[in-house]
């Protein structure tokens, strides 16, 4: 069925299959998700507009427009990984997966992780004395996991790369990702050193928030920058099939609000799992290969902005105190899509040092450290961080206990 609401764009091809795709909504104006800034600097600010695409060949939802990566990834990398407790232990599970299914056993094994960040999941491979290696281009996150004893190198991953790992490493038994892959762009030059670099009888395993639980949630904020791709089983599928790559398994994460995990192998080389074939039938029955479902999502997206803005707006009117809760990547979409300035929330508190005494992309909101939250409680505070919701509730008991209220806005705006 095709409907009138969208339309083909003037060439922008889809950045897997090559077919026109088709914009189902822009967010407008944006500024780099991570680009915390000084006060100070704000009048220079680099914006371009945020705008969704759906692939009619295959499925892959990407963005019309990313930045030079230069301008995302960098010595000021605001993003670390270790932040959060639950992610610690969530890494900690995933090298054990990837130590069960492509390590033991194996002589010498070799673990190569991309965008490794501050080590938060190769620090298991190396207390375990396993050979490993960190691709991590933002410097300062890339110190930090160096710092810890883990072996990084400070570029971005390609094809050329490969081959050069491959010359001074040998192949690698696995390979793993995480909240990487949706950042890159040039997908085939990554899935054809993936391709390249594994062993016959390697593994590939990656997981990025996924399209399924963005379309039933309404999250947009999963939209920005960084995410070039909001990648399902279709499209995974799709983009590495064509590097002889094989999706073997999946399994759904909880972490970043809704997340895939893709297990993917040289094709025959091992066993395909009954779950990719109900995945696939799964996201058929949502929608995720069709047209209308995409413009759905604009319009809950379009109500959900008003509902948030009508929100804030009878906070303030009431005079209630509000404040923000994580100044994370996501909340500039929603900060600036929803055009909530800081008459709406004057600050948002973030435990990130970095983040700390700038201000918030795109609306120039302030952000104050933790300890701001605690010492005076504000009225209402909107969880940004709602991917870390249960999490941070065990964490604030005191704030509810005193009758401090959250404001969520995923999956339905609501105080709570
Ligand atoms: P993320 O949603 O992209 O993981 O980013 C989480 C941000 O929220 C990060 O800047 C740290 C911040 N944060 C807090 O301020 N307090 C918390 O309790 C948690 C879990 C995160
Ligand atoms: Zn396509």
């Amino acid at each position: 069925m095709m409907t009138a609401n969208i339309t083909e764009s003037n060439g922008r091809l889809c950045r897997v299959c090559g077919a026109k795709i088709l914009p189902f909504m822009s967010f407008g104006k944006m500024p780099i998700a991570n680009g915390f800034l000084p006060p100070d600097r704000t009048a220079s600010e680099y914006m371009f507009e945020l705008a969704p695409a759906f692939c009619r060949g295959c499925s892959t939802v990407q963005l019309m427009e990313q930045p030079a990566r230069e301008k995302m990834f960098h010595e000021n990398y605001a993003f670390y990984s270790s932040t959060s407790r639950h992610m610690q232990t969530h890494f900690k599970a995933f090298s054990e997966m990837a130590v069960s299914k492509a390590c033991t056993g194996r002589r010498d094994p070799f673990v190569v992780e991309l965008g490794s960040n501050d080590g938060i999941m190769l620090q298991h491979f190396q207390s375990a004395g396993i050979r490993h290696l960190g691709i991590e281009p933002s410097q300062n996150v890339a110190d930090v996991a160096r710092a810890k004893g883990i072996n990084t190198l400070s570029e971005f991953f390609t094809v050329e790369l490969a081959d050069r790992l491959v010359a001074e490493y040998g192949h690698a038994d696995a390979m793993l990702s995480a909240n990487v892959i949706c950042h890159i762009p040039d997908i085939h030059s990554v899935a054809a050193g993936v391709a390249r670099m594994l062993k016959p009888d390697g593994v590939f395993m990656f997981e990025d928030p996924y399209l399924g639980d963005m379309i039933a949630k309404t999250s947009y904020d999963q939209i920005y920058d960084e995410h070039v791709f909001i990648f399902s089983a279709l499209s995974v599928s799709a983009a590495f099939g064509q590097h002889g790559l094989e999706l073997v398994d999946v399994a759904p994460q909880v972490t970043h609000g809704g997340s895939m995990r893709y297990v993917l192998a040289p094709k025959g080389s091992r066993p395909v799992s009954p779950a990719v074939q109900v995945l696939y039938e799964k996201e058929r029955a949502q929608g995720l290969n069709r047209e209308e479902t995409f413009v759905q999502f604009r319009r809950n997206c379009e109500s959900s902005r008003e509902a948030l803005r009508d929100l804030l707006t009878s906070l303030k009117r009431d005079g209630k105190r509000v404040a923000g809760y994580g100044a994370t990547s996501k909340s500039t979409t929603v900060l600036n899509y929803c055009g909530i300035t800081k008459e709406l929330i004057p600050y948002i508190c973030d435990t990130t040092p970095i983040k700390q005494g700038k201000v918030s992309p795109g609306m120039h909101i302030p952000i104050k450290p933790y300890d701001a939250f605690t010492a005076e409680y504000p009225d209402y505070a909107v969880l940004f961080a709602w991917n870390h919701k249960s999490e941070i509730l065990a964490k604030e008991q005191q704030y509810a206990a005193q009758g401090g209220k959250w404001v969520v806005f995923v999956p339905k705006v609501a105080v709570e």
